[in-house]
């Protein structure tokens, strides 16, 4: 069966997981993000890829990071924008998602950036939206969230130059986390020698074996001459139950403290998706220390969501 992301000709229409993307498509996204980083040093910051084009951003979810970035990046690319305010928009009064879309799409949208809080929701709209309408996923519920896993992908490109003898541990609430599974399937798909997954046992999913990882709950043995940390959010408002004892107990045992980061190569980077938890799951010193690159991965995101809209776009319909 075609992934169906891909068009008839293989080529990128929608973005909706790393899953299943081959590793010259990741990288044909990662060497085209590479060409739209050095317009942020210019005065105009635009190029007229997408003008014409109109583009609707739809958070269902709160963000800051990945909102803000998919308008700068639109912008830059010189489409028009479109931010839908879901808390006033008809979807407040009980209009179907599916029907949203129809509408959006009656005003001649070109491509739909989604954040929802439901796994599968871009999915859904790519396979009722036009051919030549194209659907990017902003991060879906637990399933994933492509272009963090992208931007994560092109900061550990930039630092460290290639994938293939990279060690890279994902630190955190795995069980929830959307980001740890798309950049399961990047890195793994772009040829790391190794993925590993620390975590307390009640926050690993099962099936990480089959994706290639190894898992760890002890950080001493899982940060081990690593090259690459990736801190997760405790995902609280998706927890059922008490997986933890304590956000406190939690920071003992699994939060990023320069004691422990000492386990990992001295050249290690420290990487996280935001929002960050200070004191939670990583402490300041850390987050804002020198190994620290937490705010490249923001700049980083602006040029690589350039590169997937402008990508899909360029996508024969
Ligand atoms: N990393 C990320 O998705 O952040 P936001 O929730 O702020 O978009």
């Amino acid at each position: 069966m075609r992934n169906p992301q891909l068009n008839k000709h293989g080529e990128l229409t929608h973005l909706i997981s790393t899953e299943g993307l081959s590793r010259d498509i990741l990288q044909h996204i990662l060497d085209t993000a590479q060409t739209f980083v050095p317009l942020a040093e210019r005065d105009v910051k635009k190029v007229p890829l997408l003008r014409g084009k109109s583009v609707f951003n739809l958070f269902f979810e709160n963000s800051t990071r990945t909102r803000t970035t998919f308008e700068i990046a639109a912008t830059r690319l010189s489409a028009d924008v479109f931010n839908l305010n879901i808390n006033v928009s008809s979807a407040a009064k009980g209009e179907t998602l599916l029907d949203t879309i129809a509408n959006l799409s009656a005003m001649q949208a070109d491509i739909f950036v989604v954040r929802h809080e439901s796994s599968g929701a871009p999915y859904l709209i790519a396979r009722h939206v036009s051919p030549d309408v194209h659907v990017i996923n902003a991060g879906d519920g637990r399933h994933a969230h492509p272009t963090q896993a992208l931007l994560d992908m092109y900061t550990i490109r930039h630092f460290k130059k290639s994938f293939s003898n990279l060690t890279v541990a994902i630190v955190g609430d795995v069980l929830h986390s959307r980001v740890a599974r798309s950049n399961i399937h990047a890195l793994t798909t772009l040829g790391v020698a190794e993925v590993r997954v620390i975590a307390p046992l009640t926050l690993l999913p099962s099936g990480l074996a089959e994706m290639g990882v190894k898992t760890y709950t002890d950080m001493a043995q899982g940060l081990k001459d690593v090259d690459v940390i990736i801190m997760l959010r405790l995902q609280n408002e998706r927890m059922r139950g008490a997986l933890l004892p304590s956000s406190h107990e939690y920071f003992k045992h699994f939060g990023l403290t320069q004691e422990k980061l000492a386990y990992a190569k001295p050249d290690a980077l420290v990487m996280h998706p935001g929002p960050m938890n200070r004191g939670v799951e990583i402490e300041s010193a850390v987050a804002d220390g020198p190994q620290s690159v937490i705010l490249n991965q923001v700049t980083f995101g602006i040029a690589v969501r350039m590169a997937v809209m402008s990508i899909v776009a360029g996508a024969s319909s």
